[in-house]
């Protein structure tokens, strides 16, 4: 396999781990606990454990895509500059995946967060979660398009 090919390997297997957190968290972790006034101690056990994964994950999903960006994306744009109708920029889709994708980053960091801003986005977990769910929708829809740009 090559660099890329590897890079793009890694960036999915934790790309759909975040992901699937998320829905996990927003149907099954966050309705059972809030519905019991004694779980806190549950809740700070779970989120002392998650943090570590949310931090690292973020970090992978970063360094991953900007690698892909370079390696894989670049030459796709370069690509589509060379041609006369192409359909919607790979710079535009990108940049607009990029901003989605670090909207969920920012959701799942929050649901782990320590920060009084952190506490207070996770008084309404589940609309954030929902939100994050729609991004991270988005975002592999976007990232599938994204793959399937001819790059030579
Ligand atoms: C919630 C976070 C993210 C999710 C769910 C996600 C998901 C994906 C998926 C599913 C692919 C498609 C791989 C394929 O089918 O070949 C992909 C590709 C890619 N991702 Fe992400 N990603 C996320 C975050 C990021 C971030 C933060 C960056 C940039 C810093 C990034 C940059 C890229 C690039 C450049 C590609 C390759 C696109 C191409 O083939 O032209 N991703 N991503």
């Amino acid at each position: 396999m090559s660099g890329p090919e590897i890079s793009t390997l890694i960036h999915v297997i934790v790309a759909f781990f975040i992901a699937g957190t998320l829905l996990f968290q927003w149907r099954a972790v966050h309705p059972v606990l809030s519905s019991s006034d004694g779980d806190d101690q549950i809740r700070e056990q779970i989120r002392g454990r998650w943090r570590p994964m949310v931090h690292v994950g973020a970090t992978i999903l970063v360094v991953t895509g900007l690698y892909q960006l370079m390696a894989v994306g670049m030459p796709k744009a370069d690509f589509q500059d060379t041609l006369e109708a192409s359909g919607p920029a790979y710079h535009m889709l990108f940049g607009i995946k990029f901003l989605l994708a670090i909207g969920a980053l920012f959701i799942a960091g929050a649901m782990v967060g320590r920060s009084g801003l952190m506490v207070k986005i996770r008084q309404s977990a589940s609309k954030w979660l929902s939100l994050g769910i729609v991004l991270v929708i988005a975002v592999i829809a976007i990232s599938r398009y994204l793959a399937q740009m001819p790059s030579a």
